[in-house]
């Protein structure tokens, strides 16, 4: 770490006191800090002592003359390694969550070309509001990083996840943050399918499915995040994919096909599209009419081309193939059959069926899977699909450092 430098924004919150520590701890490692105090933050500790403790001017006004001629807001937010917010409030989040710029913080979030690691802390209750909920997820598929928050009793006297990680907990993580530009996947080319694929009928209609794409999305944002080169192939959703990813966008499985072998080699390979399985024979050039008679047009499917399969029995195969089961009944069963059946190492089985609420995994926040791999089989508890995205990753990277079991 030694060397580096950290442009740390300090968000209005108790735990603000934390980070005039973690100012002292990266200074031991001899890490350069640089602050930028929000005017919340400037309530909880004085730009006196982040001064002393950074021995550089804290900035903290989007609109002094004084700041500017020294040191342009977009130099500002460029000129160190990573920026760090801690403590990241639910305003800051929001903030960068919606493209706002009101102040030198939020416009220094928005300008930066560095990665963003925030430090969470904030009332239970407000962490856990699907107004929050949303900026974090939006943020974490923004390939920002986070640490924390933790559980533990708040300064409000509540109990809960809303506290700010320790100053050395952050260290850690911005150690690991650092370390992604040579990167934990650094040097390896990642390849990840999302979405549904559109099979046309005629122009106006088509065969899809409900894949909303978040789970890919999120995959392609966690792969990036650890520095993998990574190629997300999507089909139409709507939803906004990490700036660090080089997204193509395809709408039949055919095209979906051809984006992804125009992408080999690649190290890593990870296909979580719902793609069609069939498609019309024919797809009809102009609207299918309604005849006199009202007769009604029989649909003659054919197979689509299997994108994971193809890959996983490739001459140019990924080292690393991952694929998906979607499935409604046996799922570990079916997942393992579809493993060997389709070439691949790993497969992520979720359990698609409506859950006792009505709600179902597709086109949902959270996901509950199975891990498969040739040797093992690991029952993950159901958790945030940002939150899947990551411990997958994990796994990639360990198995890629040698170090999985
Ligand atoms: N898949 C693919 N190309 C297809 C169909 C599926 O690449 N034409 C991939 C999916 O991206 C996923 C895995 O294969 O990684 C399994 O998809 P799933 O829909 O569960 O399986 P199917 O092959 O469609 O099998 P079935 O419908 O019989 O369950």
């Amino acid at each position: 770490m030694r060397g580096r430098s950290v442009l740390l924004i300090i968000g209005g919150g108790i735990a603000a006191y934390k980070s005039l520590d973690l100012i002292r701890r990266l200074a031991e490692r001899g890490v350069k800090t640089r602050a930028i105090l929000t005017r919340a933050g400037a309530e909880f500790v004085t730009p006196l002592s982040v001064a002393a403790l950074t021995t550089e001017k804290v900035y903290s006004d989007l609109f002094s003359l004084t700041d500017e001629s020294e040191m342009g807001h977009i130099e500002l937010s460029r000129a160190a390694d990573l920026v760090v917010v801690a403590p990241a409030t639910a305003d800051l989040m929001g903030k960068l969550a919606g493209g706002l710029a009101s102040d030198l913080a939020s416009t220094a979030l928005l300008a930066t070309d560095k990665r963003i690691l925030m430090a969470p802390a904030m009332n239970v209750r407000m962490w856990q509001s699907p107004s929050v909920r949303r900026s974090a997820e939006t943020l974490a598929r923004d390939g920002v990083l986070f640490v924390g928050p933790n559980d533990g009793e708040m300064a409000c006297g509540e109990f809960g996840p809303g506290r700010m990680a320790e100053p050395l907990e952050i260290v850690a993580a911005i150690e690991r943050a650092l370390e992604i530009r040579g990167g934990a996947l650094g040097g390896l080319k990642a390849l990840v399918t999302a979405g549904p694929t559109q099979e046309p009928l005629d122009p106006v209609r088509f065969i899809a499915n409900r894949s909303s794409g978040k789970q890919g999305y999120a995959i392609a944002a966690a792969l990036a995040a650890a520095g993998a080169d990574t190629v997300l192939v999507s089909g139409p959703v709507d939803i906004a994919a990490s700036p660090h990813v080089k997204l193509v966008k395809v709408t039949t499985a055919r095209d979906m096909l051809a984006a992804c072998e125009a992408e080999l080699p690649a190290d890593i390979a990870v296909m979580s599209a719902a793609v069609a399985d069939w498609r019309p024979d024919i797809a009809a050039g102009s609207k299918i009419k309604k005849g006199a008679d009202h007769s009604i047009p029989t649909l003659k499917l054919v197979e689509n081309p299997d994108i994971l399969a193809t890959l996983g029995h490739h001459r140019n195969r990924p080292r690393l193939v991952i694929g998906f089961a979607a499935e409604t009944d046996d799922v570990l069963a079916h997942a393992t059959a579809k493993r060997a059946r389709k070439g691949a190492d790993w497969i992520i089985a979720n359990d698609v069926s409506t859950d006792d609420k009505g709600e179902s995994v597709m086109g949902g926040d959270r996901n509950q899977v199975h891990l498969i791999t040739a040797t093992t089989q690991e029952r993950w508890p159901q958790m945030a699909k940002a939150d899947v995205a990551r411990r997958l990753v994990q796994h990639i990277t360990q198995h890629f450092q040698g170090t999985d079991s």
